[in-house]
């Protein structure tokens, strides 16, 4: 199990070094991932998946806050007696493509770890090729094929597929999917999504999908927990269904208002949602830092911060003073 506490990181803006213009990238998060369990991350572009993903698989650092897996504290280790933790969460990028040595075939690019792993575990060198192949196998490709074979030799569903054989080489307990599917043709989508749901089935692996797309979400994270994240923050949380069906948070249900094809929510509302485009980013929150975007903001919204809690007649965790269904609209931006 890995949970985080109060996660905190705040970059630099780019190009803005010396102005010392800060992003807080994120604000205080808590999440907790259960082993083979399922958590899903949507949110806008720059809410912070990404770095929330990447320190959740120890590839960047965060300023404040406490990670612990399997009960052990991060921040009680060294770096370097960090590493076997963080090698059990695998992250899978949107670009298989980048994510390959494209001078490496694929039996190279799987020898490595592997011969690693042997090394590691006393195995013999042929248990290497039998491994290789098993994980292609499980992965959905023909290992005859694809073995001798060079990345741009394939197609990007089958790289995305190698990639995810890479990442079990290490018999990883987490895979950490950013936005895992969105540079490959829509054709082949829905086929690594199903890989992912199926590796989590067949091998007990948790998965972190990371996404846009509620839709998807409800797919890959089936049963489990949905964080709808805003400027750096959850701003909801709790089962993927529940929230699909009954969003309480404005910001969320704005979100599930793009997504024509849900059931019980194809109405757009009549209450239009400022988009992240118009609002003016110098200016500090005080409150709620939904306020200057949300259509029901009060006097209390401006100036009191709403906790992440279960208040009202609802399940999930939201932090929202005015819990209620409503139809709301995220406004194009050509219109705002
Ligand atoms: N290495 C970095 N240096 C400076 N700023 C960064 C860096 N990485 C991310 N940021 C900033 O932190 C914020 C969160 O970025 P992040 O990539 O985590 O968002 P995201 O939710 O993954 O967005 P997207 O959906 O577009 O992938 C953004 O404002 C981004 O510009
Ligand atoms: S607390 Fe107020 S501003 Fe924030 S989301 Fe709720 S109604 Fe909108
Ligand atoms: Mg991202």
């Amino acid at each position: 199990m890995i949970t985080g506490t109060g996660i905190t990181k705040t970059y630099k803006q780019r190009g803005n070094v010396l102005s010392g213009r800060e992003v807080k990238a994120l604000r205080g998060v808590d999440f907790s991932i259960e082993k083979g369990g399922a958590v899903s991350f949507i949110g806008e572009s720059g809410c912070g998946k990404t770095t929330l993903g990447r320190i959740i698989a120890g590839l960047e650092t965060h300023d404040g806050g406490e990670i612990v897996i399997d009960g052990v504290p991060m921040s009680s280790l060294k770096p370097r007696k960090r590493e076997p933790y963080f090698r059990r969460i695998q992250l899978i990028h949107q670009d298989p493509y980048s994510a390959l040595n494209p001078t490496r075939t694929v039996h190279q690019t799987l020898a490595a770890p592997l011969a690693l792993r042997a090394r590691r575990t006393g195995r013999p060198g042929s248990w290497m090729d039998e491994r290789a192949e098993e994980l292609l196998a499980l992965v959905g490709l023909d290992p005859g094929y694809v073995l001798p074979r060079y990345p741009h030799q394939l197609s990007g569903g089958m790289r995305q597929r190698v990639v995810i054989a890479r990442a079990l080489t290490v018999d990883p307990e987490m895979l950490v999917a950013d936005e895992a599917t969105s540079m490959i043709d829509v054709s082949l989508r829905l086929g690594i999504l199903s890989l992912l749901k199926d590796l989590r089935e067949r091998l007990g692996v948790s998965v972190l999908f990371i996404t846009h797309d509620v839709a998807t979400a409800r797919y890959i994270g089936e049963g489990g927990d949905l964080y709808v994240i805003y400027r750096g923050q959850v701003v909801e949380r709790g089962q993927v269904e529940t929230i699909i069906e009954n969003p309480v948070h404005p910001y969320t249900q704005s979100l599930l208002s793009a997504i024509p094809v849900l059931h019980g929510l194809e109405k757009p509302g009549e209450q239009p949602v400022v988009p992240t485009a118009a609002l003016d980013e110098s200016k500090t929150d005080d409150g709620c830092l939904f306020a200057r975007r949300c259509p029901f903001s009060t006097d209390r919204c401006a100036s009191e911060v709403p906790s992440l809690a279960v208040t009202g007649a609802f399940p999930q965790e939201h932090s929202c003073f005015y819990p209620e269904r409503r139809s709301v609209v995220a406004t194009p931006l050509e219109a705002a």
